[in-house]
């Protein structure tokens, strides 16, 4: 009897602390540039990349004494097609056909990055991290348990530009570690808070050069900064706020889809720009600099003036063509990051988690960095001087960071010659037009038809092509020239393409639908094959629980490619 109960007690231990991730003990310790300390291992073929003899590695850079930024890198793709065993599905479209990839998550605790990995887990309702006394998971919380960082909002960023000397130092990690893949020119590519992102720290890459010139920074290694890509962004609210207007009720999107009745755009006119409403507060939010006024004018310009598009139609923010919740682009990622066979070969210390558990999203809401425009607009204006080819694209069916506000914050950019240029094809290599794009030099804004808030998702070939024109230094319509003063797209002075109502959808697609980029929407006739290809993976679809802010503001998981 009491070995049996004994028994039984054992295997409840063994399967509750199978919920943790053991600390990695195969991790390679390396001194990067400007003495950043580096551990990673070697990922084995068949995690993510299945193509053979892409090298992977991942790991992390003690940036501070409790951060640590987590790395995944993966070696440009041979041209050898063969298929491994198949245990995630092979994208012929990966960045990775064209460069080599380094993947960060920052700051410290979002992501597999940390501070101090503990027994926690996810409190469903707040999305905070709640501690356990040791690795036992209790009975309320099985299935939710994990290892996470304990939540200290003083280790990790609060602020755009206070996040830009981690990423630095996470990159003179890499590449010390790695000088290999750091030899020639380095490309960022971002999406979303990286129009907050982006522009901020590649402007303080630029400025770490030039100190690095005068000798100031012993030890440290020159970035040489090719290109910039920027999908999506959010650079400047004050703009940004008021396209959401200009996005569903006048002009309107090019989808010939208006959303509200005659009251509901009144009030939403009225919480923009009615006497102390978001524009005033977003002005008194730039004028005054102060946390709590910023905090408090992006509260309700994005309950009041944003979310309406959720609280209403019920629309998804990130693809205005889908009713919430939007089964795309698919969230299985995340179970596929959260399973022990992965973690264990990235060398991951703590669960996978977007966002930290809210702590770093907290950390943001303090400071009203999604209110500020952070310098993104100075910083991209610098990058184009300073010759860095500076990208802007957008999907054109995403409300949340939509085209109208992109182009009216490339206008506001104005990088020379911009004012005179016009909006012109982009050619593909499968003939068809996937978009436009206007161009002076090394500064393009370019516009994907049919795509919401991920590009590379919703038109993979034409966001691989673009990636690849664009670290080539090569014009985003043909990728035939070479940018230099001088170029400019010779077009029209609006892009006037409508797709019309033909992808919009009037009912909630179920949970396992299929996109066709062919059709640019769900797959006409039956999944049943793409349903039984996930299933056989094992990894179950699952829907974001994130809150639309949550995933503008830290969703931004960076691409940064070192080296062509
Ligand atoms: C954390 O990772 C472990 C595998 O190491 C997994 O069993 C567990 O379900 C994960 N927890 C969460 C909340 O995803
Ligand atoms: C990937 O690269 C190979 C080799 O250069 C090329 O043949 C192939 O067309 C590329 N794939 C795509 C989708 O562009
Ligand atoms: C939070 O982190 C800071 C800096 O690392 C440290 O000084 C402080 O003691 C930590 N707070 C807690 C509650 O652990
Ligand atoms: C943001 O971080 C900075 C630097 O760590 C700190 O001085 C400041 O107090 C923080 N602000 C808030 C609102 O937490
Ligand atoms: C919104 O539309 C107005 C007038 O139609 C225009 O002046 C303004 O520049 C537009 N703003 C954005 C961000 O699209
Ligand atoms: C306008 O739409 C709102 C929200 O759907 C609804 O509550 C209201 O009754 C509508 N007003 C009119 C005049 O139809
Ligand atoms: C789709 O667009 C057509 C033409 O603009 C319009 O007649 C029709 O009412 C729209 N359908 C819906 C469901 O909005
Ligand atoms: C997408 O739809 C087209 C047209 O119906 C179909 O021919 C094609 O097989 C679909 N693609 C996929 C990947 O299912
Ligand atoms: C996909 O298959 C499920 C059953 O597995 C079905 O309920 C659903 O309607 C299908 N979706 C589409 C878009 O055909
Ligand atoms: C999409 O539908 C077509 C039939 O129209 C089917 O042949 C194909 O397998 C489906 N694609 C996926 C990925 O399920």
């Amino acid at each position: 009897m009491l070995s049996s109960l004994l028994l039984t007690a054992a295997f409840l231990t063994a399967s509750s602390i199978a919920q943790f991730v053991p600390a990695p003990t195969d991790l390679v310790t390396k001194v990067g540039y400007y003495n950043q300390h580096v551990r990673y291992k070697e990922v084995p073929e068949g995690i993510c990349e299945l193509t053979p003899g892409v090298k992977s590695f991942s790991g992390y850079v003690d940036v501070a004494p409790e951060q640590s930024i987590f790395f995944w890198f993966f070696s440009s793709r041979n041209e050898d097609p063969n298929t491994a065993p198949l245990t995630v599905v092979n994208n012929p479209y990966a960045w990775n056909n064209v460069s080599n990839m380094l993947f960060i998550d920052h700051s410290a605790q979002v992501g597999f990055s940390y501070s101090k990995p503990v027994s926690a887990y996810v409190d469903s309702s707040s999305g905070s991290i709640v501690t356990l006394p040791d690795a036992t998971c209790p009975d309320y919380a099985t299935g939710i348990c994990g290892t996470f960082s304990y939540p200290n909002e003083t280790d990790t960023a609060n602020s755009t530009q206070g996040a830009a000397p981690s990423m630095w130092k996470t990159l003179q990690g890499f590449m010390g570690a790695f000088p290999q893949y750091s030899r020639n020119e380095f490309n960022f590519a971002t999406e979303s808070y990286g129009g907050h992102y982006g522009p901020v720290f590649n402007e303080y890459i630029e400025t770490q050069n030039a100190l690095i010139r005068k000798g100031q920074l012993p030890g440290a290694h020159q970035i040489s900064l090719s290109t910039v890509l920027i999908g999506n962004g959010w650079y400047d609210p004050l703009i940004q706020y008021q396209a959401f207007y200009n996005f569903t009720i006048f002009p309107g999107n090019t989808y010939d889809y208006s959303p509200y009745n005659k009251s509901i755009q009144n009030q939403v006119y009225n919480a923009l720009y009615g006497a102390g409403n978001c524009y005033d507060q977003t002005v008194y939010c730039y004028e005054s600099g102060i946390n709590s006024i910023c905090a408090a004018a992006d509260n309700f310009c994005a309950n009041n003036v944003e979310a309406v598009l959720d609280n209403i139609p019920g629309r998804d923010e990130y693809d205005i063509r889908e009713l919430a919740p939007d089964p795309f682009p698919y969230g299985y990622w995340r179970a596929y990051l959260n399973s022990e066979k992965v973690q264990k070969a990235l060398g991951a210390f703590v669960n996978y988690t977007g966002d930290g558990g809210n702590t770093v999203y907290n950390d943001f809401v303090n400071t009203g960095d999604d209110d500020r425009e952070s310098g993104t607009i100075e910083a991209c204006r610098a990058l184009v001087s300073q010759g860095v080819y500076v990208v802007q694209f957008v999907g054109d069916a995403d409300y949340n960071c939509n085209w109208l506000g992109g182009q009216a914050v490339a206008e506001e950019i104005d990088a020379p010659g911009f004012y005179n240029a016009g909006y012109v094809d982009m050619k593909t290599s499968d003939h068809i037009t996937h978009g436009q794009v206007k161009q002076s030099a090394n500064f393009a804004f370019a516009k994907i038809y049919e795509s919401g808030h991920e590009v590379p998702f919703y038109q993979p070939l034409a966001a691989l092509e673009l990636f690849e024109r664009g670290i080539g230094r090569r014009d985003i319509a043909t990728g035939k020239y070479d940018v230099r003063r001088g170029y400019i797209t010779k077009g029209t002075p609006e892009s006037t393409y409508r797709e019309g109502n033909r992808t919009v959808q009037f009912t909630v697609l179920p949970a396992d639908a299929i996109y066709n980029t062919t059709l640019n929407g769900p797959n006409a006739t039956g999944n049943a094959t793409a349903k039984a290809k996930r299933d056989v993976r094992g990894w179950k679809p699952t829907r974001s629980t994130q809150t639309p802010l949550m995933r503008r503001s830290l969703g931004a998981r960076l691409g940064v490619k070192p080296r062509v």
